[in-house]
């Protein structure tokens, strides 16, 4: 069964005086692997189709080694939202590319991935809309759309376990934005189908969301997030997003991940920029909380940002140091890489991974800091200067 195909591609740059720079890359493709047997737990996307994953095997040293990284792209909050999603390649596999490039801590070679490279990998899609943590559907007669995210993760595991993940002796459970949302919200569920003796560990990337207000003082994304887990928690039975988390902290809090982490038994690295692309769009300067567009330049390129719309930015990342803080100091098992790039999601692209020019805090690259943490190599818990320090970062606004 070989679901490899290395394809060789080259990258012209035209240049001055009509030389060339002639590049040549290779990438890992992987073949998407269809659940068939999802059917069983009734664990559909959105739409109905069936969920997948790609796997990549590992080999050597790695060959019973597991790394599972969940697949990001946002969430869908309301039912023409996710109707919308249904016919894409975020709610349907009908819509999903079928191979998948394998880079950063995906990829197989070990001078780009040093401490992953030979573990199998696995990348599993994402169709739900809703972090793999609902379970629901909504039928009115004329629209269908299933909610079942936490089907579709258990059918994978299932699917996983005689492949191999069943006798992991090392395991990871990483994934970014949305994705990295699920590897808090399963991370103990995932150790929990693991042998008792493996060492099984988490990894969120660009998933630590603050419960922050926007420049208009709303909480934007709060009363987002209250309609994902509305829709897909209430809309026909009681059993979604917050199952997974710890009673006390649901009950007290907006911000699954921030309450949920003092609970996860399993030890867990937190990757994130202080000035996270996504949550500095979305969190504190929302569309709606800047109509007029004061901050159009300064969201595209931080140098045009004024001195007042920087002090706002330094705010959030001291509210994201702080409720870090109690993590910092007590999670003996945790690691962290805080860094004060404008980024979002670091370790699934070659450049910011592991690279002779990626992002560093320390002198020490974020795939050099993970794998620190991960083997017990030293203390891992990384924290940039503030901005504008850091002359390593790429700064990729998008
Ligand atoms: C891709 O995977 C499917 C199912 O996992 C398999 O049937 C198919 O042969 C694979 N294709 C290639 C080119 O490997
Ligand atoms: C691994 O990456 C290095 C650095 O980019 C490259 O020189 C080498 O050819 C790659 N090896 C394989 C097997 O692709
Ligand atoms: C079902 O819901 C969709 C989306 O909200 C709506 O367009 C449609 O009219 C509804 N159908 C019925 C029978 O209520
Ligand atoms: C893990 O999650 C699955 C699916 O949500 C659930 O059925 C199972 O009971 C959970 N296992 C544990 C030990 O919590
Ligand atoms: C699918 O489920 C059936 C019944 O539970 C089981 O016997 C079979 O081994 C499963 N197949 C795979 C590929 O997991
Ligand atoms: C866990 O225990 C099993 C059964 O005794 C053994 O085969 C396996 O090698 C052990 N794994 C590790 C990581 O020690
Ligand atoms: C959860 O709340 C109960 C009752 O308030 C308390 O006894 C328990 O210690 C709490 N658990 C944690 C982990 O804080
Ligand atoms: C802030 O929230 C309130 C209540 O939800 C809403 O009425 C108001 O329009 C919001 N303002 C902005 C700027 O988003
Ligand atoms: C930073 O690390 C690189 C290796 O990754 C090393 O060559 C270099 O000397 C280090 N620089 C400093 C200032 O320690």
């Amino acid at each position: 069964m070989n679901l490899i195909v290395v394809v060789s591609f080259s990258l012209i740059v035209l240049t001055y005086g009509s030389s060339f720079i002639y590049a040549e890359e290779e990438r890992l493709l992987v073949n998407m692997t269809v659940v068939r047997n999802a059917t069983a737990l009734e664990a559909y996307c959105l739409d109905g189709s069936l969920p997948a994953y790609h796997l990549h095997r590992g080999f050597g040293a790695g060959a019973r080694n597991w790394l599972l990284q969940f697949e990001g792209g946002g969430w869908c909050n309301d039912i023409n939202s996710c109707l919308g999603r249904a016919k894409t390649h975020r709610g349907s596999t009908r819509y999903m590319s079928k191979w998948e490039v394998f880079s950063g801590i995906l990829n197989n070679n070990v001078s780009l991935n040093p401490d992953f490279y030979n573990w199998n990998r696995v990348k599993l899609r994402y169709c739900d809309g809703a972090s793999f943590a609902g379970d629901a559907k909504f039928d009115n007669g004329t629209s269908l759309l299933y909610f079942r995210g936490q089907r579709i993760w258990q059918a994978i595991i299932l699917d996983l376990l005689p492949k191999g993940l069943g006798n992991a002796r090392k395991a990871l459970l990483s994934g970014c934005s949305a994705g990295g949302l699920a590897s808090f919200l399963h991370c103990d569920n995932f150790t929990s189908y693991l042998p008792s003796n493996a060492s099984v560990k988490c990894l969120s990337d660009a998933g630590f969301f603050l419960d922050a207000r926007d420049i208009s003082l709303n909480y934007t994304m709060r009363s987002f997030y209250e309609d994902v887990v509305s829709l897909q928690m209430l809309s026909s039975n009681f059993q979604g997003v917050e199952q997974n988390l710890d009673k006390n902290c649901t009950s007290s809090g907006h911000d699954p991940q921030e309450n949920a982490l003092p609970y996860i038994r399993t030890p867990f690295f937190i990757l994130n920029s202080a000035y996270d692309v996504y949550q500095f769009h979305h969190i504190l300067v929302p569309p709606s909380a800047d109509l007029v567009g004061h901050w159009n330049h300064c969201k595209l390129n931080p140098a045009a940002c004024s001195t007042d719309q920087i002090n706002i930015l330094q705010g959030f990342r001291n509210d994201m140091l702080t409720a870090l803080g109690y993590f910092f100091e007590n999670s003996g098992r945790g690691g962290m890489f805080i860094n004060s790039c404008f980024a979002h999601c670091q370790s699934e692209s070659q450049d910011t991974w592991f690279a002779a020019d990626s992002p560093r805090v320390h002198n020490k690259t974020i795939a050099e800091a993970v794998g620190d943490w991960y083997f017990g190599r030293r203390v891992s818990k990384e924290i940039d200067c503030a901005y504008p320090c850091d002359t390593t970062c790429h700064n990729i606004i998008g």
